[in-house]
């Protein structure tokens, strides 16, 4: 049996939709967009949405419309892809990493005692902003977040790239802070078959200057009221979006029931599963144990043919880009001990029950041979 460890969702209406898109003679930022935006920001719980090129252009355009740059610091985990905190270092701010909890997003006990501290890090004069990071698909503990939020004046960014439609105590991430940043990228809860991102805010100026910025600086076809970049959509990547979020909740709720299969599955054996917290409703981008033993684990589990993942075997701070040109870093000791014990194991909509249930079998055959 062959298990992938994730896989788009493909249907003959989505196929349809594209070659329609094709005949329509508008590509760039037409009907298809303003619709997709219209109905994402309503999903969000936003008043509006600005589709981007990718989930990191979305997080640099509001870095940008923020203001923040040169001076500035930026409160974010280290344990998350690399491209949250890129776009921290092309605005010319500094990011201040943060130590994760239980649930693997950051740790609001540690942040508050870095922030006791004052600014900190090479070249950081004041700490601007929190971007925090619903790792996984499981949201972080806003509440704590945002009681730091408002005693330090720092805005905070969501980066949902992981959670399209999770909850945090009934709300969805990326309707909470100044704005929340989704990437369309292939392995996403929602996809467009290629790179792609939407940034959802309630915030006029915001959705204002990110709107202007992702189209060369224009509001009016040649007229440039700022310098801006290209960081645009596209009509067929818009119309499989609007098919693919329709069909979201579904998902998700299939993720769900795959999580809960695992769990299952997998009690008993020397492995931590995910956890979700009372306040959650996750997502399961990613489903994460943890051992001992994860290289073992999964090498076998690839010669029997279940293709498993790390994220992250590397933490930001301790990437060759940027690890000799940060400043001292906060203690980031459960972030360093959990990359050499996490292992993704496949999880999609549509995955089947045999499936999950074979790669449990096949766990449970792991520390047989090995105890
Ligand atoms: C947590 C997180 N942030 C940011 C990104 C960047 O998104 P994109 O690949 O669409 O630029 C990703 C996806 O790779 C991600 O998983």
């Amino acid at each position: 049996m062959k298990v992938s460890l994730s896989k788009p969702y493909v249907d003959q209406e989505i196929k349809n939709c594209v070659l329609e898109v094709i005949d329509s003679r508008q590509y760039i930022l037409g009907n298809q967009c303003k619709e997709f935006e219209k109905e994402f920001s309503q999903f969000i719980g936003t008043k509006h949405a600005v589709l981007t090129s990718s989930g990191t252009s979305a997080i640099f355009l509001c870095l940008k419309a923020l203001g923040i740059g040169p001076g500035d610091g930026v409160l974010v985990p280290s344990l998350t892809a690399f491209p949250t905190v890129e776009p921290i270092f092309h605005v010319g701010a500094s990011p201040i990493f943060v130590d994760i909890d239980e649930t693997f997003t950051m740790d609001p006990k540690q942040m508050e005692s870095i922030l006791k501290k004052g600014a900190s890090g090479k070249g950081v004069k004041e700490i601007k902003a929190i971007l925090p990071v619903h790792l996984y698909g499981h949201p972080a503990d806003m509440d704590s977040i945002f009681d730091l939020a408002k005693q330090y004046g720092l805005f905070v960014l969501e980066d949902c790239c992981q959670a399209h439609g999770a909850l945090y105590k009934g709300k969805r991430v990326g309707s909470m802070g100044i704005a929340g940043c989704f990437s369309f990228y292939p392995s996403k809860n929602l996809t467009v078959f290629g790179d792609g991102g939407v940034l959802a805010t309630s915030n006029e100026e915001i959705a204002a200057t990110c709107r202007m910025l992702r189209d060369h600086g224009r509001r009016e076809k040649y007229e440039h009221e700022i310098v801006g970049y290209n960081l645009r959509f596209n009509e067929i990547q818009a119309s499989i979006g609007r098919l693919q979020l329709k069909r979201l909740d579904g998902f998700n709720k299939s993720r769900r029931q795959i999580a809960q299969r695992y769990q299952d599955g997998l009690k008993g054996l020397p492995i931590i599963t995910p956890d979700a917290k009372e306040w959650a409703q996750p997502v399961y981008h990613l489903y994460v144990i943890q051992t001992e033993d994860r290289d073992r684990l999964a090498a076998f589990l690839e010669e029997k043919g279940v293709q498993t993942g790390i994220h992250y075997p590397i933490p930001c701070h301790l990437q060759p880009a940027v690890r000799n040109a940060l400043g001292p870093q906060p203690n980031l000791e459960k972030t360093e001990r959990v990359v050499n014990k996490i292992l993704s194991l496949p999880i999609y909509p549509e995955l089947e029950k045999e499936k999950v249930d074979f790669v449990c079998t096949t766990i449970g055959e792991f520390f047989q041979g090995s105890g």
